[in-house]
């Protein structure tokens, strides 16, 4: 079962187990991540569940969708490592993942 961790911007870290097939935004919500809001619940609609890859695993994760990049439009300080949670689906490959959440979602 892949396991992320989340740090915060302060720096608190938060580490997760989630069954492959799951969403990292769906692995910080059932485990009650904070700085994830997912307020439409993972439709790729809302932009709240908005993360920062950790450099390390960038190439893993890949790039955004071009549906993911037109909705990250409405995210606030997007950065060339943002990624919507909701769209990045947890593999074995991606066991280990660290993904960084923003000072505030919108
Ligand atoms: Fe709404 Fe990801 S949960 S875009």
């Amino acid at each position: 079962m892949p396991s992320i961790t989340f740090v915060a911007f302060d720096g608190a870290r938060r580490t997760v187990t989630a069954p492959a097939g799951a969403t990292a935004m769906e692995a910080a919500v059932r485990n009650a991540v904070p700085g994830i809001d997912a307020d439409c619940g993972g439709a790729c609609a809302c932009a709240t569940c908005h993360v920062y890859v950790d450099e390390a695993w960038r190439v893993a994760v890949g790039e955004p969708g071009d549906m993911e990049e037109d909705m990250l439009d409405f995210a606030s300080d997007v950065r060339p490592t943002s990624r919507l949670s909701c769209q990045i689906k947890l593999t074995d490959a991606l066991d280990g993942l660290v993904l960084h959440t923003p000072e505030r979602q919108g």
